[in-house]
């Protein structure tokens, strides 16, 4: 609860009151204790008086007991003998339950909290997903060609689907060689971890509308501090997801806010439950950002209070951060649990009136040893304390009350529905689906060649050509011999329909050179000593394998319409393309372009 003077009263000693001051609440707090000592209901306390000052709070709530801070508490005999010893009555103590919003990961207890893949980054999913350094390098590359191609990483199956066309061999042989190494084991490595996390439901996580920060920053309309409940407890059985969140969180804030120097009073504190999942198996890296966050967010208004059973938890470079201190009871039976009470009362400054340490292990619940920093920032000596009775209801909303939160939420609405854009997801769905459309009617065509062509080796060939040469054709054709190339579907080449319409043989065609006409199509009649003027006149094209093997079959195409038509065509440059259109089977197109004398000749 707020003082008169405005400080955020936390506990009071039988000599003092222990208090925060505002302009001392963004440096950061620590609240410890062994389990059921008081740690929530503190927390609960300096949630409580924040939001009274008007400042907006986050809180993980990991056992769902937080949320009853909407509500109003209620007179019981302990509650009411706590009110009556501490002289809270004086001091203007009354239940009531602070504006509050609930938000959940999940969607089910709350408004759906999400962040897009991108704006999490390759560090924080490395992180997830429990990569060593060579898996999250070639994340990393996943994401960066992910950059580099315009493909939106929104929600987790743009990731699966992009570490999935990073892993196609051609695809990766061919990302390897501009980004660096890419192991089949090392992404496939990367594809187990994201599957075991979506079968966890974390992938719910990820996608838009993703959190608008703004939000978190927004007070109620009647001036208090809007308390943001996060239902964590779900989310604890992810805990690598839950730490990559309160890091996200911390870095959006860290990245988005303005500096803004020392405030009144903070922007914004967090509250984050079991922070030791922060720290737990932590990378040196990640610690080493962790610690550098926490020091400069500070500046941009924003105070973190981290709750955990021990101070030792928390590494020594973060701990040396958090300026305010509430220290429950630690129970300390094995060798290992009295060095980390020693250490705990070693981070107080000490007060000559009790020993530390000693004072750790006799408390009771919901007392503390209390020390909060003074006016210049240093910390005040250490206290033995009553933590005051929250004003809110201890212990969690029923469904209800929770769900009526909810509706009645000023953000309702705004995140409940998932917005599933285009993105790399559906750019590569698409692309993959082409390709495989590409592969599986270019065999078919082949296939279908040497049926239908009834020529056990040049449909072995021409199978052959269609497989290895389709690019290098078009290439050889553009660099070679430097002629038109023309695009359309103009006939199934390997199909064997070989037809031609004589009326297009006459049209002029554009880029052709004066005296010739360039036809599409395949056949006709053709008599046999022009086919072989221009197949000696073209032995620059057939230097071209590939361009061989089609003038082959072409010539085979063109013999069997001799003994249709009893005519036939000149062909003197043939060129051919596939097509690859979305919705089209990849066909065959080709051109021909005839000469002078061949003209003649139709
Ligand atoms: N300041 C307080 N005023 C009144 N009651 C308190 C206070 N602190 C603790 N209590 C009582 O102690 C109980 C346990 O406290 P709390 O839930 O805060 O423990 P905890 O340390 O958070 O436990 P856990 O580690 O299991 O989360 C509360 O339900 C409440 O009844
Ligand atoms: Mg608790």
């Amino acid at each position: 609860m707020l003082t008169q003077d405005g400080k955020l009263l936390v506990a009071k000693s039988d000599a003092i009151s222990l208090d925060i001051l505002p302009v001392m609440a963004n440096r950061h707090g620590l609240i410890t204790g062994a389990t059921g000592t008081g740690k929530t209901v503190s927390l609960q306390v300096i949630a409580e008086s924040m939001s009274a000052l008007g400042v907006p709070v986050f809180i993980t709530d990991i056992k769902g007991d937080i949320s009853g801070i909407a509500k109003p508490g209620a007179s019981n005999p302990k509650l009411d003998q706590r009110v009556e010893s501490m002289k809270l009555g004086e001091e203007g103590f009354a239940f009531r339950g602070c504006p509050a919003r609930c938000w959940d990961i999940f969607g089910k207890d709350g408004h759906p909290l999400r962040a897009t893949i991108s704006e999490m980054g390759p560090v924080l999913v490395s992180r997830i997903l429990d990569l060593n350094d060579t898996q999250a390098g070639a994340l990393q590359i996943a994401f960066r060609i992910a950059d580099d191609n315009g493909l939106l990483l929104l929600d987790f199956k743009d990731l699966r689907k992009m570490v999935e066309f990073v892993s196609m061999k051609e695809n990766r042989t061919q990302f390897s060689q501009s980004y660096g190494n890419l192991a089949s084991a090392t992404l496939g490595a990367i594809q187990r971890g994201l599957l075991s996390l979506e079968e966890q439901g974390a992938d719910a996580f990820f996608g838009e509308p993703g959190l608008d920060i703004s939000d978190l920053l927004r007070c109620a309309p009647d001036g208090r501090g809007m308390v943001n409940i996060m239902a964590s407890d779900r989310l604890m059985q992810s805990p690598r997801v839950y730490a990559a969140f309160l890091l996200w969180l911390m870095s959006e804030l860290y990245e988005q806010l303005p500096e803004a120097g020392d405030l009144a009073k903070p922007k914004l504190v967090l509250f984050f439950d079991e922070a030791h999942l922060l720290f737990a198996s932590a990378p040196k890296v990640l610690l080493e950002k962790i610690e550098q966050v926490v020091r400069l967010i500070r500046s941009k208004g924003v105070g973190i209070y981290f709750i955990t059973q021990n101070p030792v938890d928390v590494p020594e470079a973060v701990l040396a951060q958090l300026g305010n201190r509430v220290q429950h009871a630690l129970r300390a039976y094995t060798p290992k649990e009295q060095k980390a009470v020693r250490a705990a009362a070693d981070s107080f400054r000490p007060n000559p009136a009790f020993r530390t340490e000693e004072a750790i292990s006799a408390l009771g619940v919901g007392e503390a040893l209390v020390s909060f920093l003074d006016a210049k920032g240093v910390p005040g000596m250490v206290e033995r304390a009553f933590v005051l009775p929250p004003e809110s209801r201890i212990g969690p909303l029923t469904a209800d009350e929770r769900r009526e939160l909810v509706g009645q939420s000023d953000v309702a609405g705004k995140y409940e529905n998932a917005r599933d854009r285009e993105s790399a997801y559906e750019m590569l769905t698409a692309r993959i689906m082409q390709k495989t459309a590409d592969d599986a009617a270019a065999s078919a065509e082949a296939a279908g060649a040497k049926k239908k062509g009834g020529d056990g080796f040049l449909g072995d060939l021409v199978t052959d050509f269609a497989k290895k040469t389709k690019q290098s054709v078009t290439r050889n054709i553009a660099n070679q011999v430097g002629r038109t190339l023309i695009r359309g579907i103009l006939g199934g080449l390997f199909g064997g329909t070989v037809s031609l319409n004589p009326a297009r043989c006459n049209r002029p065609v554009r880029g052709g050179c004066p005296g010739e006409g360039l036809v599409a199509g395949c056949g006709g009649a053709m008599s046999p000593h022009v086919l072989k003027s221009i197949k000696k006149s073209h032995n620059a094209v057939k230097r071209s394998c590939a361009l061989r093997l089609f003038l082959k079959y072409m010539e085979c195409a063109i013999k069997k319409n001799i003994h249709r038509r009893g005519k036939i065509f000149a062909v003197n440059l043939i060129a051919y393309d596939f097509l690859a259109e979305a919705n089209r089977p990849c066909r065959a197109v080709f051109a021909a372009r005839f000469n002078r004398k061949s003209r003649r000749a139709l």
